[in-house]
């Protein structure tokens, strides 16, 4: 699956740009902005994105994926994208064990006994034009706004150090090209190794 990256400087929301993409027929793009001003996130939560921070959306063709993984459940796509980018994070991550996925799809860290919110999914799906939109905001070198600094945190904070936010791109979507093929039970189980609420 090849995957095009569209850099933006500043959009309001890479789920909503890749919506409309969706809606004039563009497949397997990637698009990636340094800032956005409208970010969304579920239960249409506002999320944070100011500059430093990851914000990407992966336009998925539902045609597509019903070919390359015959009998799979659609559902699939949403935990890989918590699959993949908690594998991307862990990877940058000296106690990777206090890392976890909080269902559905939040990426968790426990801090001094609390849980932290380091990245969430948004997943946006069009079954008459044939797409999924899946949206993916990571906290990297952002400053966590005051509003939710008790319930959020960064890569930086927890580290203690800048990354890379390409790197960190880059690295997510070779871990998603590998997930894509795995079939529904291979997905499960590695989607519960990692996760803090299912079966714990
Ligand atoms: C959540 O945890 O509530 C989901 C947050 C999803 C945020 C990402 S950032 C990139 C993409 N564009 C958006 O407007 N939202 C998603």
């Amino acid at each position: 699956m090849e995957l095009d990256i569209i850099h933006l400087k500043e959009i309001d929301s890479t789920n909503k740009y890749c919506y409309k993409l969706g809606k004039e027929g563009k497949r397997n793009l990637i698009v990636v902005s340094d800032v956005q001003t409208g970010g969304v996130g579920r239960l249409e939560r506002k999320w944070y994105s100011d500059f430093g921070g990851l914000y990407f959306s992966i336009l998925l063709d539902l045609k597509e994926f019903k070919n390359k993984c015959k009998n799979e459940n659609i559902g699939k796509l949403n935990f890989l994208g918590s699959l993949s980018t908690i594998e991307t994070l862990k990877y940058y991550s000296k106690d990777f064990g206090a890392y976890g996925i909080k269902f559905p799809n939040d990426v968790i860290v426990n801090v001094d006994n609390k849980d932290k919110k380091l990245s969430g999914i948004l997943s946006e799906i069009n079954i008459n034009y044939g797409f999924l939109v899946l949206g993916i905001g990571i906290n990297v070198n952002n400053k966590i706004n005051d509003e939710i600094k008790d319930i959020a945190t960064s890569l930086k904070e927890l580290e203690g150090r800048e990354f890379d936010r390409f790197e960190i791109l880059n690295r997510f979507i070779d871990n998603f090209k590998n997930n894509y093929f795995l079939n529904d039970d291979e997905v499960l189980k590695k989607y519960k190794k990692h996760s803090k609420t299912i079966g714990k």
